[in-house]
Formats: C-alpha cells, structure tokens, sequence
C-alpha cells in the first residue's frame, strides 16, 4: 500500500503532463457536475449553460444563433405583456381545463395560438436562453433537471401520468403516487388564491377540489397541472411543504428539462419559501457556453465584495427585479446621450433574456461609439436579425473596446470582450444589444462571468466581477 500510492501518484501526475487538453468530457467530468451543498452559508448549486455540453440537459449543438435570437424575442414580448398588465398567452386550450372553468371566447386554441413564427422544434424552446441546475423532489427524493428563471415566480416540473402531454426529458417523469409525502393543494387554499399574482393567469378548480394552475411564457410555451406539496431537497437540504406545479399538460418544450424553477419575489417562488430556512436571497454566476459551470446560491452571500444598486420598485409587476440604469461608458468615454435617456423606460434585469435591450437613443449611441473604437479593428458585417451593429470576427479574436454599464448607487457592469459581443456564427460577431421601444432588459450576455446578488431582504442588488468563467 506505501509502495503503491506514491506510484499510483506519478503514474496520474505523468499522464496529466502527456495530455495538457483534455477535452469537454474530460472537463464536465472533473467538475462534480451536479454539485449540491448545504451549510451555514447557504445552499450551493451547480449551474449551467443551457449549451454547455456539461448540461445536464444541453440543448442542440447545432441550435442556429438564429433561433436564440428568435426565443429571445419571444421572451421580451412575454414579458413586455406582463408589464403591460395584458394577460399572457393564456394556455386556454389545455384540455386539463376542459368541464372545469368556462372558455374563453375565441375557440379552440383562441388565446395560445399567437402571431409568432416561433417554430416548435423538439429542444429549442422558451427557455433557450435559461440556465439549468438540478433539484431533487420527494420521498424517497430523485432528481430534475430544472432551468432557472428570474422572470417568473411558480417552480413546477412535469408530472406523472402526464394526463394530456409531456415532452421527452431527462431522466424519469416525477411520480407523485412513489412519494410518500406529496399531497394535492385544495381550491380552498391560500397558495391556489396566490397563483393569479405569480402566473398572471387565473387558477382553476378540478372536479375533485384540486388547485390548477396555469404558467405561460408567451411562445406558446406553458404548464397547465396540480398545485402540489411535497419535500424538495438538494443534496442533504431537504424543506418540507414546498408549494409547485404538478404538470399534466406542458408544451412549448423546455429543451429536455423536467420543468422551471421560479425566483421572482412572490410567495410561490422557491426563493421566498426557502427564505424562513435560508434568508431571502440568492446570487449566481452565469457561466459562459463554453465553461463547464457556474453556480447558484440562495441565502447568504459574502458582502463586500460586490457593488451594489438599490432595487428599483416598480407597480408595473411586483415580482420582476427592476434597476436603474444611470449611464454607459465606451472605452472610458461616456455616451453623448442625456442621462435622463437612461431612465426613459422602466429597466430589469433578467436571467433568462440573452440580449440586452435598450432604450432606443442610449442603443444608437452606444451601437456608434462601439463601431467607431473598432473601426480600424475589424471589417463591418452585415446586420443579423435584430442585431445591427456586427463585425467579421470573433468577440476572442478582436481589439474590443471596454464597456461600463453604471447603475445608480453606484454599481459597475465593466464587460469584457465576451460581454460586448456575441458569435452569431463562425466568422461574424454582433454587438449582444439592441434597441426595444418597451422595457429595457438587462440580459445574460451582459452577466456572464460577474457574481450577481439579489438580496431581497435588503432591497438590492449587486455585482462583482470574476464569480466564474
Ligand atoms: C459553503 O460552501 C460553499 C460551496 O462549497 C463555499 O464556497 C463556502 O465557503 C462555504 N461556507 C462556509 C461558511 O463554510
């Protein structure tokens, strides 16, 4: 045994010289790619990006950038609708709601069916641009792979029977009848009264007393099933009576996950029912596609570190974060825009959302103060879809100039390169912004990399840069 270990050590110390790349493979599986911990800090979770090969879910590798964009902007008029206080896309032909609350006027398919060409591809979805970890659900517990979205408040997953549709998943369906602690949420309960404010849309009741719930995210993506309690769980954290949606009826494909955890600040949330336990709030780090993970966190998180800016309240939607944007910067030179352009439209920021949107003004400066510091660096491409200001290259490969976006309170966004720019293909990077006449969105594209903090309790949020890779 002594003999053997310290030979054991240089055998794995020489092969580790002989092969300096390893690939993806060898990557995702060095890290602990399901990673849950527990401690006095908090909950620590392993996330992902919804393209990494490292996912425990990836989408297609061969996803056209074209469709990101095409989700990304169904996304932006999922939630533009709910600011604007207009019902979602209400899922109102599930016929799990058949018998059981009147039609909407329009017929079959009347409210689902919008004008987007959005095509319903297996794997490509409303959550193309959502990052995934993994939860666990029940008694004895099993695991789901569940995308994360700071948008939307109900954490639900697909359900068995799957009495009207599921779509193909990783790993098994959740069984509620092989928990011995699940149990339906009545009609009658507080949490069915609290969906309406955490979907937008109405609850329903079935003919035995249970709450129904409906989540729609625009792109006629939704989940139409059971408001549910049972124990959920990562790794040895374990919190009884969690409240979420039991799915019969999902559509719209959430890439090969079982289902969505919700982060919003309503009730429903997972971060607000693991607050008692926990404390009322999370950071994360979105990992690049390329990185094998990021993570997530709920509860404490280390305070000095960040910069911080206050969260904004808005009455438009009382569960969406909302900041201030108070200024951005092009290689140390403000843009020539008034500052009073920064705040013309109400600004979230948002997990799920690739593509920064911005007021329109603070967007054509930017997009000009970008292309004239690369001028000389690189030739012009043309426009890509809503992505009009674009260079032959890669966002790696080009003199890119920094960019800070300022918020107020006094928090820094300082982008990298990788932050500036998005490969929409092999040969042709784009500008990751574009103009948006509704809300302005702070997206991932911009996040990537920065530890980001959303502590509810405190009424703010930061940031600080270096949290992954
Ligand atoms: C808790 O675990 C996380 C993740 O492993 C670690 O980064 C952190 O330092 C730990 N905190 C404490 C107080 O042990």
């Amino acid at each position: 045994m002594e003999v053997l270990l310290p030979l054991l050590l240089a055998c794995s110390l020489l092969f580790t010289i002989a092969t300096p790349i390893r690939d993806i493979t060898d990557v995702c599986a060095s890290q602990i790619s399901d990673f849950q911990h527990l401690n006095s800090s908090g909950l620590h979770l392993t996330l992902h990006h919804p393209q990494s090969p490292c996912s425990p879910a990836p989408l297609p590798s061969d996803l056209p950038f074209s469709a990101v964009v095409t989700h990304d902007d169904a996304r932006i008029a999922h939630l533009a609708s709910r600011l604007a206080n207009n019902h979602p896309t209400s899922p109102s032909s599930s016929s799990l709601l058949h018998g059981h609350r009147k039609k909407k006027a329009g017929g079959v398919g009347g409210s689902q069916a919008s004008s987007s060409s959005v095509p319903l591809t297996p794997g490509a979805s409303v959550a193309v641009g959502n990052y995934v970890t993994r939860l666990g659900l029940g008694t004895p517990a099993t695991s789901y792979v569940m995308v994360v979205d700071t948008g939307s408040s109900l954490t639900w997953l697909q359900c068995s029977p799957c009495s009207v549709s599921c779509h193909r998943q990783a790993g098994p369906v959740f069984d509620p009848r092989a928990s011995g602690t699940y149990a339906a949420v009545q009609c009658s309960s507080s949490e069915c009264g609290e969906l309406q404010a955490a979907t937008l849309n109405p609850s329903a009741c079935s003919v035995s007393n249970v709450c129904i719930y409906q989540a729609s995210y625009g792109d006629s993506s939704y989940s139409v099933g059971y408001l549910s309690k049972d124990t959920v769980s990562f790794g040895s954290g374990s919190f009884p009576g969690f409240y979420y949606g039991c799915g019969q009826d999902n559509e719209g494909l959430f890439g090969r996950s079982a289902g969505l955890i919700g982060l919003a600040k309503n009730k429903l949330s997972l971060l607000y029912q693991l607050a008692p336990s926990l404390g009322y709030a999370f950071s994360y780090c979105l990992p690049t596609s390329s990185a094998a993970a990021g993570y997530l966190s709920i509860g404490s998180y280390n305070p000095g570190q960040y910069s911080y800016t206050p969260m904004a309240s808005s009455s438009l939607d009382a569960s969406l974060y909302f900041v201030t944007l108070s200024g951005i910067s092009v290689a140390g030179a403000p843009l020539a825009v008034p500052p009073s352009e920064y705040r013309s439209l109400p600004t979230i920021i948002d997990s799920g959302t690739v593509i920064t949107r911005l007021p329109p003004n603070v967007y054509t400066a930017l997009s000009r103060a970008v292309a004239a510091a690369m001028a000389s660096a690189a030739p012009r491409a043309p426009t890509y879809s809503i992505l009009d200001t674009c260079f032959r290259g890669s966002a790696a490969g080009l003199r890119v100039p920094r960019v800070d976006m300022a918020f107020a309170g006094g928090a820094t966004l300082a982008l990298s390169p990788g932050n500036v720019l998005i490969d929409v293909d092999d040969s042709t990077t784009c500008l990751a912004f574009a103009p948006t006449g509704g809300t302005a969105i702070i997206g991932n594209t911009q996040q990537q990399t920065f530890s980001v903090v959303y502590d509810v309790a405190q009424s703010r949020i930061g940031f600080a840069a270096g949290g992954c890779s």
